[in-house]
């Protein structure tokens, strides 16, 4: 008999803590909508109290979804009636409230003298603020989590105290985070069994792991738990997370699959949507999945080799553990051209994932059709990069109107922008160093901004010269990050696209990200 095992999805929370990686609330709401289609157990949706944002982004899919909807909240009384407001609406809701446990972040962020004197006093007091935690969130709903952060780094007799409290207060989940990526699968399964043994009452609670990927062993270690009793594993699709990330959902998911023999458990993941997931977290976040990834990497079941190539045409199961398909990947890739309808892209994109209102819909059609009518072919690729694609973004402050860009081999780069902005058109002429630099310049010279540029990526979409070019940009202003995506089959016009769209993310977040400073975890 196969144990079923809780899918407790945390892209939208800890996946877009990712660096990088930023989400608008339209694309959140796309993917809850995908993740329900995946049949993830749990959404994680955000943490409402750190931003205006936050909080409307898990409200919006509180009441678009039917899944249990999660919110992040720190143990304090402000945080955990913010997520209850955000997720008031959800058919079914979970209160995810946390306290930090090792003493690295006990001296880290109760270092004040308020929270003690001494680490025994410290601790005795997280203790006491997880239990009023628990209780406080349990006048609002009955399905509450419990995380003690950096458990995989805490005294495991301590940790034991910390659980027992909050399952008396009501926990119904708790969760055992290594926060840090530290521990070894072997280590980390024996944790989870000594910390078993210590909890007296810990059958009245599901027992929760989080794991990160700091030694490339997020997946493995949360593997080695479920022996231990763990029924619950907090993941992210792609693996997408802080630092080097969380577990990735597609590879806990198929290794369960794959060695059902010596791993008697299951999930209710619909494995076939992996694909369209991966590729429209991908395509939202901007992180590239890298070629060689496992299950979803464009590599993960290409053959290069002629010995590997003759083998596979004689028997897939030499080369292969799994089929392809079970993940969801498509056999061909070719899907529309300039004669394609709207209500023909409607029912491809639906197949993708997206599921998209009227006037979303006619906005992606016109873009459709532009590009159709600069490329031959639309790959599934070039959709789901014109779905990322600022043009969707809500409430731009400013959007490209004119380009103009003067290159040759004895010139110097010069480029002229008109960009419509909510206090009318600005229109500018620069040079640079090249026509990409010129472009930037142009642009701060029209909108009086001068940013640095701390990262500038680009790449082909699809293959062929007609090839969708993609640029993904990191600008820094006062110590804060900003990114932005522009695609184009033009990568100067992708380039000046990417940079507005920064722009627009900048001044839309500046005010939260002044107010995330006193919100930090
Ligand atoms: O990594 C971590 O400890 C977390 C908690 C907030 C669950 O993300
Ligand atoms: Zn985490």
């Amino acid at each position: 008999m196969n144990e079923k095992i809780i899918i407790f999805d945390t892209t939208l929370r800890d996946g877009e803590q990712s660096p990088g990686a930023s989400l608008s609330i339209f694309e959140k709401v796309e993917i809850a909508r995908q993740l329900e289609k995946l049949n993830v157990d749990v959404i994680e949706a955000g943490f409402p109290v750190s931003s205006p944002t936050q909080f409307e982004a898990v409200k919006r899919i509180a009441g678009e979804v039917g899944v249990t909807v999660a919110a992040l909240a720190r143990a304090k009384e402000i945080d955990i009636k913010s997520a209850y407001d955000a997720i008031k609406d959800a058919k079914k809701k979970r209160i995810h409230t946390f306290s930090s446990t090792s003493d690295f972040h006990i001296m880290g962020k109760f270092g004040d003298m308020r929270y003690g004197n001494s680490i025994e006093e410290k601790r005795k007091n997280v203790i006491k603020m997880s239990y009023d935690a628990v209780q406080y969130a349990k006048t609002f709903c009955d399905d509450v989590e419990f995380s003690a952060e950096d458990a995989g780094r805490t005294e495991i007799d301590y940790l034991a105290e910390v659980i027992e409290a909050a399952i008396m207060a009501g926990a119904t989940t708790v969760n055992i985070p290594d926060t840090t990526g530290y521990r070894l699968p072997l280590e980390f399964g024996k944790f989870i069994s000594e910390l078993k043994k210590r909890v007296k009452n810990i059958d009245d609670a599901i027992i929760s792991v989080h794991c990160h990927n700091d030694l490339g062993l997020a997946v493995a270690n949360s593997i080695a738990t479920l022996h231990s009793g763990a029924r619950q594993v907090e993941c992210t699709i792609n693996g997408i997370g802080e630092r080097a990330g969380n577990a990735s959902l597609e590879e806990f998911v198929m290794a369960l699959h794959v060695r059902n023999d010596i791993l008697p458990y299951k999930t209710d993941i619909n494995t076939r949507e992996i694909y369209n997931t991966s590729k429209m977290v991908s395509g939202f976040t901007g992180m590239i999945v890298q070629p060689n990834k496992a299950i979803v990497g464009e590599n993960a079941f290409a053959h290069e080799s002629g010995i590997h190539q003759d083998g596979m045409l004689k028997n897939r199961n030499t080369y292969e553990i799994m089929d392809p398909e079970k993940v969801g990947v498509p056999k061909t890739k070719i899907v529309l051209g300039r004669h394609s309808g709207r209500h023909g892209l409607k029912v491809r994109l639906n197949e993708l994932g997206y599921t998209l209102e009227n006037e979303e819909l006619n906005k992606i059609y016109e873009r459709f059709t532009k590009l159709a009518d600069q490329k031959k072919e639309i790959f599934e690729d070039d959709l789901r990069v014109l779905m990322g694609d600022e043009s969707l973004k809500e409430n731009n402050y400013c959007d490209l109107d004119y380009l103009h860009v003067h290159i040759g081999t004895h010139t110097i780069p010069t480029a002229t922008v008109k960009i419509k902005t909510k206090d009318g058109i600005k229109q500018e002429s620069s040079t640079g160093d090249g026509p990409v630099d010129a472009v930037f310049n142009a642009i701060d010279r029209a909108l009086d901004t001068k940013f640095k540029v701390e990262s500038y990526k680009v790449r082909s979409v699809t293959s062929g010269r007609e090839a969708l070019g993609e640029v993904l940009i990191r600008l820094k202003d006062n110590g804060y990050a900003f990114t932005g995506r522009g695609v184009s089959t033009d990568i100067i016009e992708a380039s000046a696209k990417a940079y507005l769209q920064a722009i627009n993310y900048q001044v839309t977040h500046k005010s939260e990200v002044a107010a995330t400073e006193t919100v930090s975890m």
